[in-house]
């Protein structure tokens, strides 16, 4: 049986820093609002002439590096992004030509912040499947282009950035399960309800623009990470306090709290990283990932939980021998 590992771990964040004071000056809220709500503290985000590309690479050269692998070891490109360089061809082939490799599979996955665990869903299955023994996945979002900064409930949660990792065949499982979900229903209730072939005059007009009923998404993200949790945990016969480190979605301390407790974790087992960078979608846990891989906080052998619920709905998990 061929299984799959995360050889390597890698991030990137744009230099441009947005704090909470700053968001001050723009509008009507308050550093305290926002940490106390959310626990943000900062945001990160992109130049005017920076893309998703862009950051996707860098974040991919560092993942390359720790993996210790070729460029062209790489025969699956899988990026998770809403914010694409272009409509078409897909922020992945892009990023392939800039790699210099030619002939991979190289695609875009849109599952908004549960990007990142459908890509790496489909990057395992892939590997122990015999499709791809070398991929390359990677969250990459540029979520300020689609934030009103006028509307003050959307515009202090989101940020831009990008993370990666190197997937490679291995003997033992180090990606034990993905578990990947979705429901339509709730399309209303986080959406950017533009796009080309709807409202494209709104695309036009640059008034693309997220929406979120706030209280809603809230409720439905800490119920359903606590029933994923379990289903992630029961399918695998692993008992929750087996688990060194929780990895989840950086969209919201208070969210995070709320899945943590259901997995019984302290929370100095919980990586967080959201005040740092807001929620930065499907960037979002191989950022916290790399974070915590780097400033040695998890360790070659442990066992991680991943966890992410963003728009669609979609929601996904994964279980992680690092
Ligand atoms: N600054 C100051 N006041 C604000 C701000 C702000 N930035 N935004 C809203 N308010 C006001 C509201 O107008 C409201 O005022 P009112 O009582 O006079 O009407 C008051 O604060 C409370 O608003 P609520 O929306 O009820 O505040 P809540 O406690 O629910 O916090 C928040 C809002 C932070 C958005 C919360 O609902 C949340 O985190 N939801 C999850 C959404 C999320 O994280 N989405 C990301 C994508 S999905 C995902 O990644 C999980």
């Amino acid at each position: 049986m061929t299984y799959s590992r995360i050889a390597g771990t890698g991030s990137y964040l744009p230099e441009k820093v947005v704090t909470n004071q700053d968001l001050e000056k723009m509008m009507d809220t308050s550093d305290e609002w926002i940490r106390e709500r959310t626990g943000i503290c900062r945001r990160h985000t992109a130049a005017e002439d920076e893309t998703c590309s862009d950051m996707a690479l860098a974040a991919a050269g560092q993942a390359i590096e720790m993996a210790g692998i070729e460029v062209t070891d790489i025969d699956l490109i899988i990026v998770g992004t809403v914010t694409p360089d272009k409509i078409f061809p897909s922020t992945a082939c892009i990023l392939q030509r800039r790699l210099g490799i030619r002939g991979c599979p190289a695609m875009d996955i849109q599952a908004a912040c549960s990007g990142f665990i459908y890509a790496l869903d489909l990057a395992r299955r892939q590997i122990e499947t015999g499709g791809a023994t070398t991929a390359l996945v990677i969250g990459s979002e540029i979520l300020s282009r689609l934030t009103n900064w006028e509307d003050r409930s959307t515009a202090v949660l989101f940020g831009d950035g990008a993370g990666a990792v190197i997937l490679q065949a291995s003997d033992e499982p180090g990606i034990i399960s993905t578990h990947i979900h979705s429901d339509g229903e709730f399309e209303d209730l986080l959406e950017v309800p533009w796009g080309i072939s709807s409202n494209y005059e709104a695309v036009r007009a640059g008034e693309a623009y997220i929406q979120m009923q706030g209280n809603a998404v809230f409720r439905k993200a800490v119920g359903t990470l606590g029933s994923m949790a379990q289903e992630t945990l029961d399918g695998n016969n692993v008992d929750k306090h087996d688990l060194d480190w929780l990895v989840p979605h950086q969209a919201n301390l208070r969210i995070i709290a709320a899945a943590a407790k259901k997995v019984d974790l302290p929370m100095d087992r919980v990586v967080v990283t959201v005040d740092e960078h807001a929620n930065t979608s499907s960037a979002s846990i191989p950022l916290a990932l790399d974070t915590a891989v780097r400033d040695g906080r998890i360790q070659r052998g442990q066992l991680l939980l991943f966890e992410a619920f963003g728009a669609g709905f979609t929601w996904g998990s994964a279980l992680v021998r690092f």
